[in-house]
């Protein structure tokens, strides 16, 4: 089977269990207040609405790798990162003013919505907000929670719930910067590259496999060694976030594409062009970043051109390919340590992250 066939397998059979998890939770909160049980339905719908679940079968796949058994339970608890992933998705779709994930509406979006029909006065924007910051705090909490109650051996529990919080704190230390390069408009290379590791390679792949390996009871070497793997493609993957993000299509991503412009990201792909461009290319990099809400299709077809007679779009994927062979060689080294398919999904899953359209 193809990697991109697998990962659809395996979203069929975990997306049952994200759906279960929902249906108890969605019962719970009826008993107590019918608003947080329609804003669950609401989470519910977005999370089932999309997604390629990479989280939950990296998870998955590294507790079998590093030779767990128990098949149904770690499919069960690894919901657990892919709420964390939903979790984060919907703060950052705040963060980044973003209008769709998932083809769907964003939840601070739906909700400022349902604020202005229920609402005769009153900042219903604001409305949005609020109700999206609380359900992504329920959601981290039902992260934990799947954990918590895996049934698996207690002081594997406790370990992954640690690595848990690590990784979240390492998250908002990637975001924290992405926030604060957007404001300031410049960064090194290096910082950039750092600020990717952290708000994205450590919760979408690094984390997972820790997880899967901790409630397996590996050694932290082992762990170590999916490290070597696992940081330099999700960094590799991020960078495809942010090509597709700029030329990709909305319709396959189900999220927008150019609201990195409007919003004015500092991604590898606009910091290597600012360096690299002409003074006149600079100065008109600079303008179509700071247009911000209506930005122009001729302006984003003229930031596109940039990127690409820059060499900027060029070297950005240099640098990705680079790093899946890094990822790539870093497994061939761990050589026998796991079996012939496991090896096969994550050397299959390094170049897919590359060379996805979604
Ligand atoms: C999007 O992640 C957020 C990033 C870290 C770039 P995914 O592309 O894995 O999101 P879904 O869940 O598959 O939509
Ligand atoms: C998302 O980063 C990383 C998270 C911690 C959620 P982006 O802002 O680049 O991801 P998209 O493009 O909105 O999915
Ligand atoms: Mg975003
Ligand atoms: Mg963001």
């Amino acid at each position: 089977m193809d990697i991109s066939s697998e990962l659809k397998d395996f979203k069929t059979r975990i997306d049952p269990h994200i759906a279960a998890y929902f249906d108890t939770a969605i019962a719970e909160a009826r008993k107590e207040d019918s608003l947080v049980e329609e804003a669950l339905i609401a989470v519910k719908e977005l999370a089932l609405a999309g997604g390629k679940r990479l989280r939950p079968a990296f998870m998955h796949r590294a507790y079998l790798a590093a030779g767990g058994d128990d098949e149904e339970r770690i499919l069960k608890t690894s919901v657990s990162v892919e709420l964390l992933h939903l979790f984060l998705l919907v703060h950052d779709d705040i963060i980044d003013r973003d209008d769709t994930r998932h083809g769907l509406p964003t939840l601070h979006r739906k909700y400022a919505e349902i604020g202005k029909k229920h609402f005769d006065i009153g900042d219903t924007d604001h409305f949005g907000v609020s109700i999206a910051i609380i359900m992504g705090d329920m959601l981290m909490a039902f992260g934990n929670d799947i954990i918590f109650r895996s049934g698996f051996p207690e002081d594997r529990v406790f370990r992954a719930l640690s690595k848990l919080q690590s990784v979240v704190s390492y998250t908002v230390i990637g975001q924290g910067r992405d926030i604060y390069m957007e404001y300031k408009k410049s960064a090194t290379e290096e910082e950039i590259l750092r600020m990717y590791r952290n708000k994205t390679a450590k919760y979408t792949v690094e984390g997972p496999m820790h997880l899967g390996a901790a409630l397996a009871g590996s050694p932290e070497d082992t762990l170590q060694k999916f490290s070597a793997y696992g940081v330099p493609i999700g960094v590799a993957f991020q960078i495809r976030d942010d090509i597709l993000g700029i030329f990709g299509s909305e319709e396959k991503l189900g999220k927008p594409v150019g609201s990195d412009i409007e919003e004015g990201k500092l991604t590898l792909l606009v910091s290597r062009a600012l360096e690299k461009g002409s003074r006149a290319e600079e100065r008109e990099l600079r303008r179509i970043l700071s247009v911000g809400e209506g930005l122009s299709g001729e302006d984003i077809d003229r930031f596109r051109d940039i990127i690409r007679g820059t060499g900027s779009l060029g070297y950005a994927e240099d640098m990705m390919r680079r790093l899946v062979d890094e990822g790539r060689s870093a497994l061939r080294l761990i050589g026998g340590g796991f079996g012939e398919e496991h090896s096969a999904f994550f050397l299959g899953v390094a170049d897919y992250l590359a060379a996805r359209e979604q």
